[in-house]
């Protein structure tokens, strides 16, 4: 398999092509790098493009998206301003590429869920559907966006001493309030992922997000 870690554009990522349409935008935790989600995007599709970025955020030397003030407790201004920055960068890679735009799939986990979460509240025109590992509500928006293009799948864990499943609950409703169609499993486990919600998730990217396949509502093929 053939890996170019590359600066341009913007952020420092991994780029690892595909042999669909479908990209899947890697989003690493709290103290991870753009190495870390590649082995679980290869299970989640081993046929789509890996876009995997590097949080700019340096928390006691661990990489993060955005900064926070405390845990679960987030510098909004900075939240913000990395978020326009990722999805620009999404944008410049897509173009960079030649990545199919209405094809990108974010895939977070934990700090990359929230601003996976973020993005598709302040910039919903970039994703197509994202896989949400241990996600939170990263802000209430003035003004919800429209999502109806969207599907959301989220992975809780019952047991996650950082993000309890009321958190997950109130993402959901937030989301499905902005017309996103949203799946949320929540699993007998605590704040790290599982090998069976890895599985859960690859079969709902699988069998509803085929690349090149329609969906009910039309024009969501991912
Ligand atoms: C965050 O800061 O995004 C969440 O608290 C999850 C984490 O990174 O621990």
């Amino acid at each position: 398999m053939l890996t170019f870690p590359v600066l341009a554009p913007d952020l420092i990522h991994e780029f690892i092509p595909g042999s669909s349409e479908r990209t899947l935008l890697l989003l690493h935790g709290t103290g991870g790098s753009e190495r870390d989600l590649i082995p679980l995007g290869r299970e989640l599709d081993p046929t789509a493009t890996l876009l995997s970025p590097r949080g700019q955020v340096l928390e006691n030397g661990m990489p993060r998206f955005f900064r926070r003030l405390a845990e679960g407790v987030f510098d909004l201004d900075d939240l913000k301003k990395r978020t326009h920055e990722l999805a620009d960068f999404v944008v410049g890679s897509t173009r960079h590429y030649k990545l199919a735009a209405n094809r990108i799939v974010a895939v977070g986990y934990s700090n990359g869920a929230n601003i996976a979460a973020s993005m598709l509240l302040l910039r919903p025109e970039i994703l197509r559907a994202a896989i949400l590992f241990r996600a939170m509500v990263p802000f209430a928006p003035d003004k919800l966006p429209h999502l109806s293009l969207v599907r959301v799948w989220i992975g809780a864990g019952n047991e996650d001493p950082i993000i309890p499943p009321s958190e997950a609950q109130r993402l959901v409703q937030l989301l499905r309030s902005a017309g996103a169609d949203v799946t949320i499993r929540f699993l007998n486990a605590a704040h790290g992922l599982t090998n069976s919600e890895i599985e859960i998730a690859r079969e709902w990217l699988g069998t509803k997000w085929r690349p090149g396949e329609s969906s009910n509502r039309n024009q969501k093929a991912t």
